[in-house]
């Protein structure tokens, strides 16, 4: 059993340290958020994510999980410290690293005795050892500081950190390397790597996995832009692609444009330290700017789908940048709606987790609807724009009831298989490349 403090109390802070704490560790989890920490305390998560809420109640119950905003207490009553504070795009898009070396001057004023610092916020490489040079600045304490970055994904957040895919740890101290390899092995015994390198690969590992994937969907929402134009469908295209085992199935689905909290600030802040090292990041900056005109290129699908947007009625099903989570960072509905609204378009929406977010950034002429029904309510299209189970079997007879014009556009291709049936019920159909 390890004490560990975490320090940063969002989607990553809370998984791994309610994780952490579910696998027999001490854990006391820090933010600066006084709201979220008294909620917390009485078991409620701030954030939607499967399972956690469970977790977190039964190890509150039990003692081992704790909240705070006393930073300074629990540093000193912990042996590791782990940073996932968030580390956004600064305007010209690099990576904003004020939070995590910001929090050098608590964690040295802090520690009053050797401490292993993990930093788990993605980074430029180079940023670990900034951050030692930091804390050092504070104290004169022995203390390690080490990179671990986080490959959870929102939306099955709690079955990743369980039972991560790899778990990679950038350190090149040997006793700080045997002390993490103990934290990790109930999670990685059952033959989940664990791969352990220098700190700036380590940095790098993360920016690279980010990066590959963003292209990947970026090409394949390219490739699916010209199959509307030349008869070819996306989904044959991918079926007859993936079959290959050096090209593979993951994150080749067409769809509205990549999302959330990391692809979009994460390829950014790597096309900006690659200027910086005088390096070109070429591929990366064109999935960004491929990405960021596919999101447009979706608006005006729906616009084109009913020949106009001014004075028309839509209905919104998925706000959340992907299913199971209610986060809206970065999400597509960010771009599409505010693309129809400023038309003329009137806007009604429904998700089953990210409406109260989405209400902070989409303009007030918004109607939320909680019953999935209600947006379609005299629409004259219906745009699925987020894949949420409760959107998989819907009822297409009575949504063709309500709705003025019986128009999906649908552009995660949920529907596809059901095309014919669609079309044969009186609906047009628009997916994405099909
Ligand atoms: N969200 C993901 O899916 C994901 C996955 C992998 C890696 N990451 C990376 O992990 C890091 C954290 O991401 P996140 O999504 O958890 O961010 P988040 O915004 O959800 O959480 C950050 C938390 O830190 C708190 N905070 C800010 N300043 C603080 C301070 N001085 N002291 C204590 N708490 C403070 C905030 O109030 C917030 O609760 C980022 O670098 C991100 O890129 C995120």
């Amino acid at each position: 059993m390890k004490s560990i403090a975490i320090l940063g109390t969002g989607y990553v802070g809370l998984v791994t340290g309610t994780c952490f704490a579910d696998l027999g560790n001490k854990v006391t989890c820090i933010d600066i958020i006084e709201e979220k920490i008294r909620m917390l305390c009485q078991g409620k998560s701030p954030i939607y994510e499967p399972g956690l809420e469970e977790l977190i109640l039964k190890n509150v119950k039990h003692g081992k999980l704790s909240f705070t905003t006393d930073a300074d207490r629990a540093i000193k009553n912990s042996e590791i410290v782990f940073i996932c504070l968030p580390t956004p795009s600064l305007p010209d898009g690099h990576c904003d690293t004020s939070y995590v070396l910001g929090a050098a001057e608590t964690i040295g004023k802090a520690i009053d005795n050797y401490k292993i610092i993990v930093n788990k916020s993605t980074c430029p490489p180079g940023t670990a050892r900034q951050l030692e040079n930091e804390i050092c600045k504070y104290t004169s304490q022995l203390f390690a500081v080490a990179t671990n970055p986080e490959f959870l994904k929102e939306g099955s957040a709690v079955i990743d950190f369980m039972k991560p895919d790899r778990v990679v740890l950038g350190t090149e101290n040997p006793s700080v390397e045997k002390i993490l390899r103990q934290l990790y092995e109930a999670v990685t015994i059952n033959g989940h790597p664990i791969t352990v390198m220098k700190r700036e690969s380590a940095e790098m590992v993360k920016y690279a996995s980010n990066a590959l994937l963003a292209v990947r969907i970026s090409f394949i929402n390219e490739i699916a832009e010209s199959c509307e134009h030349c008869g070819a469908d996306i989904k044959e295209v991918v079926d007859g692609m993936t079959s290959d085992p050096r090209i593979g199935p993951h994150f080749l689905h067409a769809g509205p444009g990549y999302g959330g909290s990391c692809f979009p600030k994460d390829t950014l802040a790597l096309v900006a330290c690659s200027k910086d090292m005088g390096v070109s990041s070429k591929i990366t900056e064109a999935a960004y700017i491929v990405n960021t005109e596919h999101k447009l290129y979706a608006a005006k699908k729906i616009e084109i789908s009913i020949a106009g947007l001014e004075g028309k009625k839509i209905g919104i099903w998925g706000l959340a940048f992907k299913a199971n989570t209610d986060d809206i960072r970065e999400s597509p509905a960010l771009t599409i709606v505010p693309y129809l609204i400023e038309r003329g378009a009137h806007i009604h929406a429904n998700d089953p987790q990210a409406m109260e977010n989405a209400k902070r950034f989409l303009s007030p002429t918004v109607a939320y609807h909680t019953n999935l029904y209600d947006v379609c309510k005299g629409s004259d299209v219906l745009v699925l724009l987020t894949e949420w189970n409760d959107y998989k079997d819907p009822d297409f007879a009575l949504i063709k009831k309500l709705m003025k014009t019986p128009a999906i556009v649908d552009l995660r291709n949920l529907y596809y298989r059901k095309k014919t049936d669609l079309q044969s019920l009186g609906f047009q159909y628009t997916g994405m490349g099909t």
